[in-house]
């Protein structure tokens, strides 16, 4: 039987890093996490708790009380904080202009890296996020890390926006999207950064079709 490998794919915003782990997950029949995912619940709980977004101590305390499930579903899984399904809530500009606050706070990033690794342990996975591979799977045998320009990630945020009704300008999300890289890559607990022993793609020009097949030479180099 093949081994089951540990895939960490890390970057910045909108360069693409769900829709690819997604599809690379779907082709190896391996589970699919999506931290940011998580630390956007994390915000939304913080935010409907009242609890202050840069109380390390209180926000640890509160994520005792957080159950967090991903539930599988198509065309994306849904994410459910207590029983309430808060998989489109978390995906609105109140928690994208608030969440880098929240992940920088050290309790919330080390309650959340223990259950990183906990879905993680039996291999058969591909997650995706900011510190995957410098520190939530440091011995993972696959690690990505995926750039784009800011102006195409913008324009992807933007075309992504348009289908929703959500009517923000191209100029504001480059500016949103900058301030979102320079928070997550400055931030004194894991950083945004890429692992020494990472493979960077940059996927400016590549479409989503190019960067799955990239990366799944890569897996295939590592499968016994
Ligand atoms: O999808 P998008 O690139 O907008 O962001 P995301 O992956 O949903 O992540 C939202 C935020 O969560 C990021 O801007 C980071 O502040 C934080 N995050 C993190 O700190 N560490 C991770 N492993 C994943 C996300
Ligand atoms: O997870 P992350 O924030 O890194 O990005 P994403 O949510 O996977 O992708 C953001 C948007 O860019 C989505 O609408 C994708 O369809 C699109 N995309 C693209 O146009 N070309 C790529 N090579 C990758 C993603």
């Amino acid at each position: 039987m093949r081994e089951k490998l540990q895939i960490a794919i890390d970057g910045p915003a909108s360069a693409g890093k769900s829709t690819v782990a997604k599809l690379v997950a779907k082709k190896l029949n391996y589970i699919y996490c999506d931290t940011g995912a998580m630390y956007r619940a994390a915000t939304w709980y913080a935010l409907q708790e009242g609890v202050a977004l840069d109380d390390d101590q209180a926000l640890g305390e509160m994520l005792t009380q957080m159950e967090l499930k991903f539930i599988p579903s198509d065309p994306e899984q849904l994410v459910f904080v207590n029983g309430v399904d808060v998989t489109k809530a978390i995906r609105l500009p109140e928690i994208t202009n608030n969440v880098s606050l929240v992940s920088a706070q050290p309790s919330v990033r080390a309650d959340l890296t223990k259950r990183q690794q906990q879905i993680a342990s039996n291999g058969g996975i591909v997650m995706d996020g900011r510190d995957i591979g410098t520190t939530v799977l440091p011995n993972a045998q696959v690690k990505i890390f995926l750039v784009a320009s800011v102006h195409e990630r913008a324009l992807r945020r933007f075309k992504e926006n348009q289908q929703k009704g959500i009517k923000t300008p191209l100029d504001v999300l480059e500016q949103e999207i900058e301030a979102r890289d320079y928070k997550d890559s400055h931030r004194k607990v894991s950083p945004l950064t890429q692992a020494k022993d990472a493979v960077l793609l940059d996927t400016t020009s590549l479409d989503i079709e190019q960067v799955t097949a990239e990366i799944m030479k890569i897996v295939k180099t590592e499968e016994k």
